[in-house]
């Protein structure tokens, strides 16, 4: 008898955005023609072609493929040099962060990396997360066995919840309790909230002193505009001996379907053994990539490699534009709307409140059915999402001028 994992019967329902997609399926087969003018603003997923940079070098790279003398087979498992040393050169060492080429591991994304990490971590770990959260931090805990039964609400037995709400800006407190791993998300999705200096510094320090790891999700760190909030956790002292860092192409270089990200894995990083020995978990994560990876293509790497020229930096600074410029469009419409209205200004998610009465899923089906516009109902982020939805920008100006006015055509 083969026996299957009984922990993925635990997870509460469908993963939240392929849950979206059937509810609006669904909607658009019964209601033809309201379909027609349907403006998705659920799942972050970019809608602006890939940078002019991006595509060269994804034909160059085509082509050395295609002849004898260029071609190229395997690659390294945790990603080429000449992408590793791009990496950590611009987005570290030129800020002054220290990291080495070799503490970056570059992989097809982002969400994939933050569930395989739990392979190498242990299962005695106490694990902390944001609520509201990224869905997949959860689910994948659900899955490796990391907690008990959901209960009514959705929160699963064993996990501790860090309530984010409008009272904390959003930002998650210090646990009073001492935890082993506590994932951080900033600029946060949903909630477009960002952690101050000082603020990540007061994580750095609870992790030093806890032994804890920070499991630092930095997948919207080019959407920071306030010069003041820092881009990694690496900027604060002590980081590099208690946090490992994700960072994405996806919505940087507009890579949702062309996929590569990264994660840094400083060596300084320890963690206990069940005997109490404390050892670098570096030598762990590379073990993990070469025997259960064969890394990204070459020439998605060379893709992403052009992100890091002159005229790929130029390319991505107009992009962020265009999708913060929808922000502002969209934060707009809300506010005029009479909507309480947070994030969008470091991020581009805008986080609502739902009019008084109103749940999350009461507003996606109003919203839904009477504007014909798709958002994501906050309560599937956690049960401190409930009552407020979240609005994408990723999307082209027009659509996000429209999204606010149909907004404000809403009687709540
Ligand atoms: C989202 O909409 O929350 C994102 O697209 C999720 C992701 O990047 O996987």
């Amino acid at each position: 008898m083969a026996y299957l994992n009984d922990n993925y019967l635990k997870l509460k329902s469908g993963y939240l955005f392929p849950e979206i997609a059937r509810r609006v399926r669904e909607f658009c087969e019964k209601n033809p023609e309201s379909a027609k003018r349907l403006i998705r603003c659920g799942i972050g997923d970019v809608t602006e072609p890939l940078p002019p940079a991006v595509v060269a070098a994804l034909h160059k790279a085509v082509d050395e493929m295609a002849k004898r003398e260029t071609f190229r087979g395997y690659g390294p498992e945790q990603g080429y040099e000449f992408l590793r040393t791009a990496i950590a050169q611009n987005d570290y060492r030129s800020q002054g962060i220290d990291i080495a080429d070799d503490e970056i591991f570059v992989s097809d994304g982002s969400k994939c990396d933050c569930g395989n990490i739990l392979d190498i971590l242990g299962a005695q770990n106490k694990i902390a997360m944001m609520d509201p959260v990224y869905p997949v931090y959860v689910d994948t805990n659900v899955m490796a066995g990391h907690t008990g039964a959901a209960n009514e609400g959705g929160a699963y037995a064993g996990l501790v919840y860090l309530p984010c709400t409008a009272a904390n800006g959003f930002v998650a407190d210090i646990p009073k309790e001492k935890v082993d791993i506590v994932y951080l998300c900033y600029p946060n999705n949903p909630t477009g909230a960002v952690a101050t200096r000082d603020q990540l510094t007061n994580w750095v320090q609870y992790a030093l002193k806890n032994k804890a790891i920070l499991l630092y999700d930095a997948a919207y760190e080019a959407y920071i505009t306030d010069p003041a909030v820092p881009h990694s956790i690496y900027e604060i002292p002590g980081a590099r001996e208690c946090a490992i860092e994700f960072r994405s192409f996806s919505k940087n270089g507009g890579f949702t379907g062309t996929r590569c990200a990264f994660t840094v894995m400083p060596k300084s990083l320890m963690a206990a053994t069940s005997d109490g020995r404390f050892t670098s978990l570096h030598p762990l994560w590379l073990r993990r990539s070469t025997t259960k990876f064969n890394g990204v293509s070459y020439p998605v790497q060379r893709a992403a490699e052009a992100l890091y020229t002159p005229e790929g930096k130029a390319q991505v600074k107009g992009l962020i534009e265009h999708y913060m410029g929808n922000a502002q469009v969209l934060r707009k419409g809300a506010k005029a709307a009479g909507l309480n209205v947070f994030g969008g200004v470091n991020a581009p998610y805008i986080w609502v409140e739902t009019p008084a009465g109103v749940n999350s899923w009461q507003a996606f089906d109003r919203i839904l059915n009477e504007a014909n516009v798709v958002i994501t109902p906050g309560s599937g982020f956690g049960k401190n999402g409930e009552g407020f939805f979240r609005i994408s920008s990723f999307n082209s100006r027009a659509n996000a001028e429209e999204v606010a006015r149909r907004l404000q055509t809403l009687k709540w």
